[in-house]
Order: C-alpha cells, then sequence, then structure tokens
C-alpha cells in the first residue's frame, strides 16, 4: 500500500507506547483512525490528542483477548468509517517469571492478550478486507524476542512473540497462495520506551487470583539473586527507541511492503539473531553426522 489518505487503520493497545505512535503516524498520513484499548482514561486521552489534530478518529474500549470485543470493534469500525484497510494488531503485555512457577492465570492472561488478541483480530477482520477486495495491511506485533534466543525468565513472552512469528509468516503464505489483495508485516521491536514493564496495570481482575501479586514481586521474593536484575531491567526501557519512531518505520515498511520490521539493527542486535540462526544450523549439522553414523551401523 503506497497511499494512506483517507484510509481507515485499526489499531489495537493504541491508548500508549508503540501502539499510540502507530496511530499519530497514521493520524499524519491523513487516515481516519479507530483505536482500541483496554485503558480507558489513556485511551480518551489519545482520542481527543488526535481529534486535535484535526482527523476522523473514534476510539473503542476494548479487551482484546475476547472475541466479542473485537467483534464488537470491528461492528464500530465499519459504521464509522465503512471499511477498514489497515489492521495493527499490537496490544500486549509482558508476565515475566519462571517458567514453571507461572501460574495458569499469569499463562492465560498474558497469551490471551498477546496471542489471543491477534488470533480474534485475523479472524473477524480477514472476511471484511477480503470481502472489500481492496488493497489492505495487516501488522501484528511480536518482538525482537520472538526471533532470539528465549530469555531465561520471560518465557510466557518468549512463547508469545515465536507464536507470533510463526501465525504472521503462515497468513502471509496463505493470502499469497489464495491471491488475496491483503499484506502481512510482523513488527519486532528491540527496546521501546512504553509502559510494557508497567504491563501488570491492566491485567483484568479474572485473571488475579486471592493471592495474586505481580509477577515481577514473585521472582523477586523467590530468588533473591534476581532482585537487583529485577530492579533494573524496567530502567532499560527509559532508553528505548521513542514509539512515534516506531510509528514512522511501521509505515514507511508498509509502503514497501516489508514482512519482518525491526525497530533496532544495531549490530549486538544482528549478532543476537545470528547467534540463534546459528546454532539451529549447527545442531542441523551434528544431527546430519549422527544419522549418517546410524545408517553406516546398520549396514555393516
Ligand atoms: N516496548 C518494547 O520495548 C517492546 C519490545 C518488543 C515488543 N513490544 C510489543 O509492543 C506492543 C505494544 O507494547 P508497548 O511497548 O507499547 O507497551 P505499552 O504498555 O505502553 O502499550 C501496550 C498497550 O496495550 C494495551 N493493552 C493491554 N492489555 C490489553 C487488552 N487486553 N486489550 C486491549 N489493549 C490492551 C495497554 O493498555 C497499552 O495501552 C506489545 O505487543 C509489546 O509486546 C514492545
Amino acid at each position: 500500500m503506497k497511499e494512506f489518505k483517507d484510509k481507515v487503520a485499526v489499531v489495537t493497545g493504541a491508548a500508549s507506547g508503540i501502539g499510540l505512535g502507530i496511530a499519530r503516524r497514521a493520524a499524519k498520513e491523513g487516515m481516519k483512525v479507530v483505536l482500541c484499548d483496554i485503558e480507558k482514561d489513556s485511551l480518551n486521552q489519545a482520542e481527543q490528542e488526535l481529534k486535535s489534530s484535526g482527523i476522523e478518529v473514534i476510539s473503542v474500549l476494548t479487551d482484546v483477548s475476547k472475541a466479542e470485543n473485537i467483534e464488537i470493534l470491528a461492528k464500530k469500525t465499519i459504521d464509522a468509517f465503512g471499511e477498514v484497510h489497515i489492521l495493527c494488531n499490537n496490544a500486549g503485555v509482558a508476565a515475566p517469571g519462571i517458567l514453571w512457577e507461572l501460574n495458569l492465570s499469569d499463562w492465560n492472561w498474558a497469551l490471551g492478550v498477546n496471542l489471543w488478541g491477534i488470533i480474534h483480530g485475523i479472524r473477524v477482520f480477514i472476511p471484511i478486507m477480503i470481502e472489500q477486495d481492496n488493497e489492505c495491511h495487516i501488522v501484528n506485533t511480536s518482538s525482537m524476542a520472538g526471533l532470539l534466543l528465549g530469555e531465561a525468565w520471560n518465557g510466557i513472552y518468549t512463547v508469545s512473540k515465536h507464536a507470533v512469528i510463526g501465525l504472521s509468516e503462515s497468513l502471509r503464505s496463505c493470502l499469497t497462495l489464495l491471491r488475496k489483495k491483503i499484506n502481512v508485516s510482523v513488527l519486532c521491536p528491540g527496546i521501546v520506551n512504553t509502559k510494557i514493564a508497567n504491563s501488570e496495570r491492566n491485567r483484568p481482575e479474572e485473571f488475579c487470583d486471592s493471592d495474586y501479586e505481580p509477577c515481577i514481586d514473585r521472582v523477586k521474593k523467590n530468588y533473591p539473586e534476581l532482585e537487583k536484575l529485577a530492579e533494573e531491567l524496567p530502567k532499560l526501557w527509559d532508553y528505548g527507541t521513542s514509539a512515534d519512531q516506531v510509528g514512522d518505520v511501521v509505515f514507511e515498511a508498509i509502503r514497501k511492503n516489508i514482512f519482518y520490521i525491526y525497530t533496532e539493527t544495531g549490530p549486538s542486535w544482528k549478532r543476537g539473531l545470528q547467534t540463534r540462526f546459528d546454532g539451529i544450523m549447527d545442531a542441523f549439522d551434528q544431527i546430519k553426522l549422527i544419522l549418517k553414523d546410524l545408517k553406516s551401523k546398520k549396514s555393516q
């Protein structure tokens, strides 16, 4: 898609951070914007901000993990603007912890937003886009955590973000096979200055057990050796790339139909990718030797 003016963008998780950065850029392009988020006050603020720039905008209070909420989001989008051209499935949360100690509520909450949010998004919006039969683009937000080696104490997040990469690759293949006019990208941010480290602010009551404590507090309590790291880590995000810059990169990438959208291209990020892929290929070569050896033993 090269031209955005007067087209319609739907952005989930648009009340803050990367989603707001994408929505701001959509507004600058002259698009009509649908903001969706679970955080009411920030959502209203974002709506006011974009309205004051003179564009047409609506906001829809939505929990992306609920299929019915996404159906309502789609209905309100079509009622307001008639069509949808760009869908950014961006809402996401982090639930850090030790994999076997995280409870079912942690898993259900984080996979519900990070993965099911996107599943609901494509199930509801793609049939509408196919029916429209005009040029559309879907951007699913994964993370560098979806491409790099899994982080030791960010397992749920890693699982969800690797799944988003697989889902997006598969989605792209399928839309290409069926010759649909919908392109796909997967956004893989590195470290962006947002409120992601404070994700628990939006954890719905239904995912808070009676003995609820934020994920990170449990790590600090149970693993004193990780306490310092747990205190320091969130500060990393203060020095991250700006969310507005991510919005700019996303739109340039849509224009050029780039599938993997990175926000950081420094050498350490590249080394990280290389390390994972080297590990995969090394194992391939090692297993090849083992299979050769087994075959020759069998034939003796
Ligand atoms: N910030 C980073 O460094 C970074 C890196 C890689 C990936 N990401 C991804 O970027 C996306 C945006 O996160 P961010 O960094 O801007 O964080 P953020 O916390 O600033 O924004 C996330 C937004 O999602 C909303 N949200 C949370 N649960 C929701 C739900 N159930 N339904 C609807 N909205 C919900 C929040 O209210 C918030 O506005 C996420 O998918 C995140 O995993 C961020």
